[in-house]
């Protein structure tokens, strides 16, 4: 193995040997495939591989992950924050199920705090799952699920069956999903990837090919010409799952809620390096490649693309809204009545201010045969901001 290329930063925590071993593993990964692959991969592989290669990237090893710093985690989701979260949304699961199977197909689960919080919830409310599917990418987090959740209805799966009737949700899933570099330098359209200096992983561009420079027009043609300068990142692999969606979804409704924006504030002239973001006990930095393999790495959402990409497979857009809109309208406030310790008004502060979660997280719902409205969009619908 090539000697350890990881160096401090006094900025930073520090990570144990254990942790230093292993991502001195993940690294030597992507260079072997750097090399196979004539000395540059794009950043959707290099993404791909720290976050999701079997046993060695971040979701799909042994990390912590969830939770707090002090606990060994790097970030914590809604679900984690509180069960409040999973109280609320189950306010519009069970409005569904009026219309609906009583069924739910999760993506992306973690530790299984929201199928747990949901499933409870729904019972509490009168209107039970009947089945809850969790589709899992990390081998490892789904050996976690399934020893937190002895739950008869929930069950993994490879996908949503084909025709599927119910409700698929997924929480920051799509933030997670590879997405590919690009910049615009003096004229020219190129694609930043990972390629090897002196041994090291570093940044290097390439001409874009034809499937990058048409996505890019895709977004000029909306936002207008991007400046001089300008680089950002592109979700193709977030699309092409909401267009699968629309083959999944027979009758029902998908609630997508991550960090993100429509296209123009995504790609607002001034936001001139992209969203891309990584977290490393709970300490956000913009260097995907230090530590490969211990950091979660994560970029904003284009909810536009998302809508689109429905709207392309016959999906109608319900209702598209801020975290702080959603969960209000879904009655955190009655929730708050009921629980009236400080942890849980301390939670709900998380979740809906605007300097935490509320204003940047959003919640698209996407569907099929399912009449509005939708109780969660009641107030402060945003779907003509798309
Ligand atoms: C940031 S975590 C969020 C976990 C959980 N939803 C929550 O809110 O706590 C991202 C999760 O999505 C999973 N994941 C990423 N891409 C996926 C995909 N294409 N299909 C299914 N799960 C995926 C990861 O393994 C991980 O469980």
């Amino acid at each position: 193995m090539a000697a350890a290329m990881h160096s401090a930063r006094p900025s930073m925590p520090a990570a144990c040997p254990e942790a230093l071993a292993h991502s001195d593993l993940v690294a030597a990964r992507v260079r072997d495939e750097i090399e196979a692959a004539g000395g540059w991969i794009g950043f959707d592989r290099y993404m791909e591989l720290v976050l999701y290669a079997p046993g060695l990237g971040y979701y799909a090893a042994g990390a912590r992950k969830f939770g707090d710093a002090a606990a060994g985690g790097d970030f914590v989701t809604a679900p984690e924050i509180s069960p409040l979260f999973a109280h609320a949304l189950a306010a519009q699961i069970g409005q569904l199920f009026g219309q609906v199977p009583p069924r739910i197909v999760e993506f992306g689960a973690g530790t299984g705090a929201l199928a747990r919080g949901l499933l409870a919830a729904l019972d509490g409310r009168g209107t039970p799952a009947e089945s809850y599917g969790i589709v899992e990418l990390s081998a490892d987090l789904r050996e976690r699920q399934r020893a937190a959740l002895g739950d008869r209805r929930v069950h993994w799966l490879d996908a949503p069956p084909r025709g599927f009737a119910g409700v698929i949700v997924a929480n920051e899933v799509l933030d997670v999903m590879p997405v590919r570099l690009f910049a615009r330098e003096q004229a020219a359209l190129l694609e930043r990837g990972v390629a090897l200096r002196d041994g090291r992983l570093a940044f290097a561009g390439r001409p874009a090919d034809a499937s990058l420079a048409a996505a890019l027009a895709g977004i000029e043609a909306d936002v207008g010409a991007l400046p001089d300068g300008y680089g950002s990142e592109v979700g193709l692999v977030a699309r092409g799952w909401m267009r699968s969606a629309g083959e999944w979804l027979a009758r029902g409704a998908l609630l997508a809620i991550d960090y993100g924006f429509p296209r123009r504030e995504y790609y607002h002239p001034q936001r001139l390096m992209g969203t891309l973001m990584c977290h490393f006990r709970h300490h956000a930095h913009a260097d995907p490649l230090w530590l490969p393999g211990l950091n979660d790495i994560t970029a904003h959402v284009d909810f536009t693309a998302m809508a689109q990409a429905a709207s392309d497979d016959g999906l109608q857009v319900l209702g598209y809204t801020t975290q702080a809109h959603f969960l209000l309208n879904c009655g955190l406030l009655d929730l708050l009545q009921v629980d009236r310790s400080p942890a849980a008004a301390n939670a709900a502060h998380r979740l809906i201010s605007e300097a935490e979660m509320g204003e940047l997280v959003k919640v698209l719902a996407v569907g099929r045969a399912v009449d509005g409205p939708l109780l969660g969009f009641a107030r402060g619908d945003r779907t003509h901001t798309l």
